[in-house]
């Protein structure tokens, strides 16, 4: 069946860093987050595929910046998560140097999708990744994840407790969405966002 917001999702290739990435005009939007947040469910759930995204239940797996073509409109670039505790301390510096500097220099990023499982209490982990790409200017939103697992007075309870955690250090708010993979939760809202996003980066092209 024809969907509504995506006609063609489409692995592109993986790089081991930013200079190997594609030359290309395309808006990125780059999905991140803890390990085991939801991450890979979530491509998928918004791509409408099954296996567009490895989803596993092995921690830390992804290691690459994976591309994906979506309507040869925009990529959807897959990073690999934080906060995996069984790598290296070596793997980890790795890890942080390809992160950074893709962030930080990759032009045509236009958001980071930070993604929060809606369950868990703020982490120092989350906050401080998010500190990092307020002081380098990275635009970026969060994706809570997993919002079918609990209640939505629980939801609403733990999206207050992250907003407080934000607000002690930023007097603004990033734009915020609620998702699940479960039941495409979200999904409207966040494909509604990058299609947004993308539209007002051609237009400045
Ligand atoms: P790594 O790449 O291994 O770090 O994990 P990831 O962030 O890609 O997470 P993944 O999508 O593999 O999901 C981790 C686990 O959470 C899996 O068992 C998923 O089935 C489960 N999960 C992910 N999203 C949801 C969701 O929205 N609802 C529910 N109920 N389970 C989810
Ligand atoms: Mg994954």
């Amino acid at each position: 069946m024809a969907d509504m917001f995506i006609k063609k999702a489409e692995y592109v290739a993986s790089y081991t860093s930013i200079k190997d990435c594609p030359q290309s005009q395309l808006p990125e939007f780059a999905f991140i987050g803890r390990s085991n947040v939801g991450k890979s469910s979530l491509i998928n759930m918004l791509t409408n595929h099954k296996k567009l995204a490895h989803t596993s239940q092995t921690p830390g797996k992804t290691q690459l910046i994976n591309y994906f073509n979506i309507d040869d409109n925009w990529h959807l670039v897959d990073l690999p998560g934080y906060g995996y505790a069984k790598i290296s301390k070596k793997q980890r510096a790795k890890w942080k140097k390809m992160i950074y500097e893709y962030l930080q220099h990759r032009m045509n990023m236009i958001c980071a999708m930070v993604l929060i499982d809606v369950r868990v209490d703020p982490q120092a982990i989350d906050i401080e990744f998010i500190n990092w790409l307020g002081e380098h200017h990275v635009p970026f939103v969060i994706v809570f994840t997993k919002a079918d697992k609990q209640n939505e007075e629980a939801n609403e309870a733990q999206m207050y407790k992250f907003r407080e955690a934000l607000l002690e250090y930023w007097n603004a708010l990033p734009q915020q969405f609620i998702t699940s993979s479960e039941n495409g939760r979200g999904r409207e809202e966040v494909l509604q966002f990058i299609q947004k996003t993308a539209n007002d980066y051609y237009e400045q092209l």
